[in-house]
């Protein structure tokens, strides 16, 4: 009787189940004049059933391992009924000594497939845990790959697959976007350099699991037992175009292809460089990379600093509403005027009447300081705080706060900056001088530049193609398309601030950008800051500026068709 999995188990057991443009082509690709291939974690054996019409016997030449033992049972008898394989194994991965020597009769020496092809699990490191995780780990480092405890399962599973593999085999294998930038795949992607003649990355414009938070990659390599200096990287459309390859020889036919020489790895492997990077097109990087060497070019982080905003731990208990102000008829002294998220920042700069524009109620932030005591607070105020308190707040941790009623790390910043978005971030100069919770950035600038303070300057100089380009490539992108930037990658985020403007320059800039983004044209902006920072002020070529544009088209275009 067939079984299905729950979803809370198929995410322990990291069950996703490959779609199949994606198997047929790495079949195609991965078993050639095969003999032996295997799927260490078959899951559905969609990999094994497609083999199965690639090879000339099933029985002798597919071997395939399964974990999970429902899963197993559930496909057991149709992949030997209807597919002739044999040699499946309900066990642990990590376990090989158990199904080589043991349970596949005679003795297969380890390395002797000519093709691993699958699906990974993704188990996070949080669930990853216990003896699998001990010998996933310590299998790793008999192939002398240290990885961290970070890592997640799929990292020691692909290194276990390749040990596999015999001399000029082939890996086809899915694996998540982490390959290319987490902190612990580093060795793993060295470990792959070295142990095949050819490597390549095949990246998806849109994504192959759209279900999934993470991105995914499908890696290909080719000839075991040699090692290359470079990685190739193939961008894919969508996966019916993997259909293109139809088993031929080189893989050109699916996507544009980009290869990373030793030093490009290098700079991926330390996190200098993001792989999204080397999706644009190459003259849109060459103009990206001359501007990041520009000396009027900075980091964001080089200028400012950059923090989340406060946390009260129960947005709705810290911000009143004018009836409750009514009602309680608390005093102003102890509440806040404050911004509260992005769609109270229309334009460039905050206006008074924003608030009330924004479509959404007007709430003050109840502002204690701490050295105040619970019985000091005017009666109102201590009636209000009383009416939720005990077990609203417990949820909120706020318990662990001295006093619980005071919300502490209250900050002004010279900007916000709306750090989720669709079209790009936006930076917004804080005139009023208002705070802000963590559902936006709060920016402040380091320093005076060229001797005088230069916010205005700052502000206009972010709606650039050369810092939406940069955030593009800098920030990350959510499962629904949203742009990200998390404070540490806001500070690698590139910006243009020439010194030769003129003050009535702008100024003139700044109410012209002001008024493209309250009628929210992102791009009519980013056409003033480009003529005005760009074009006059770093002299910039109009097509070099379109150059940039397209790249940010591209990158925002390709995270929200996903
Ligand atoms: C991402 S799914 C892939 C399934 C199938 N190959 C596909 O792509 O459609 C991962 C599979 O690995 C299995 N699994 C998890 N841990 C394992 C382990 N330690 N050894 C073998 N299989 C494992 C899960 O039960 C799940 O079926």
């Amino acid at each position: 009787v067939f079984e299905p999995l729950t979803p809370e188990r198929a995410k322990q057991l990291g069950a996703y189940y490959t779609p199949d443009p994606a198997v047929t082509f790495m079949i195609q690709w991965a078993v050639r004049e095969t003999n032996l291939v295997i799927d260490p974690s078959y899951g559905d054996g969609v990999f094994l059933k497609k083999t199965s019409a690639q090879v000339k016997n099933p029985r002798e030449q597919i071997y395939g391992i399964e974990f999970d033992p429902i899963t197993f049972q559930n496909y057991e008898a149709v992949l030997r009924n209807d597919y002739k394989i044999f040699n499946l194994w309900n066990g642990d991965f990590f376990d090989s000594d158990g199904f080589f020597n043991n349970h596949f009769g005679p003795k297969i020496p380890v390395e002797s497939f000519d093709a691993v092809v699958g699906n990974p699990p993704f188990i996070r490191y949080q669930t990853f845990k216990g003896s699998q995780r001990a010998k996933a780990l310590e299998r790793a480092k008999q192939l002398n790959v240290e990885i961290s405890e970070h890592a997640s399962s799929w990292a020691p599973f692909l290194i276990h697959a390749v040990s596999l593999i015999k001399k000029g085999g082939r890996l086809a294998m899915v694996t998540p976007a982490e390959l290319s930038y987490a902190g612990y795949a580093h060795n793993v992607l060295k470990f792959l350099l070295s142990e095949f003649a050819t490597l390549s990355i095949l990246t998806f414009q849109k994504r192959l699991f759209p279900n999934l938070g993470e991105d995914t990659f499908i890696l290909l390599g080719e000839n075991r037992g040699q090692s290359t200096q470079h990685l190739n990287l193939f961008d894919v459309e969508n996966e019916t175009h993997l259909e293109k390859f139809a088993g031929k020889k080189c893989l050109n036919h699916i996507g544009k292809v980009e290869v990373l020489t030793q030093v490009e790895i290098d700079k991926l492997r330390s996190g200098k460089v993001r792989l999204i990077e080397y999706l644009i097109n190459p003259h849109v990087r060459t103009v990206y990379k001359q501007s990041a060497k520009n000396e009027s070019v900075k980091t964001f982080g080089s200028e400012a600093d950059v923090s989340i905003g406060y946390v009260t731990g129960d947005n709705n208990f810290f911000h009143v509403s004018e009836q409750e102000i009514k009602t309680y008829r608390l005093s102003k002294k102890y509440l806040q005027p404050c911004v509260r998220r992005s769609n109270n920042l229309p334009g460039l700069f905050l206006k008074e009447d924003d608030w009330e524009n924004s479509g959404e109620e007007k709430r003050w932030l109840i502002r204690i300081p701490s050295h105040i005591s619970f019985n000091g607070l005017p009666k109102g105020l201590q009636k209000y705080l009383h009416t939720d308190n005990e077990q609203t707040l417990k949820r909120f941790k706020v318990k662990s706060r001295e006093p619980w009623y005071s919300v502490p790390h209250i900050k002004i910043g010279d900007a916000f900056l709306t750090y989720m978005s669709h079209e790009g971030a936006r930076l917004v100069h804080n005139v009023l001088e208002l705070p802000a919770p963590n559902s936006l950035h709060v920016v402040n600038l380091k320093k005076m530049m060229y001797g005088q303070p230069y916010i205005k300057l700052f502000i206009v100089a972010w709606y650039t193609s050369l810092t939406f380009l940069s955030a593009e490539i800098e920030g990350h992108s959510l499962g629904g398309g949203m742009l990200k930037l998390e404070p540490s990658e806001l500070r690698n985020v590139l910006i243009a601030l020439p010194k030769n403007l003129t003050k009535t320059e702008v100024n003139k800039a700044y109410k012209q950008i002001d008024q493209r983004l309250r009628v929210r044209d992102i791009e009519g902006a980013l056409d003033i800051g480009d003529q005005f920072i760009l074009e006059k002020g770093l002299s910039y070529s109009r097509s070099e500026c379109n150059l940039l544009r397209q790249g940010y088209r591209f990158l925002r275009d390709r995270r929200m068709n996903r």
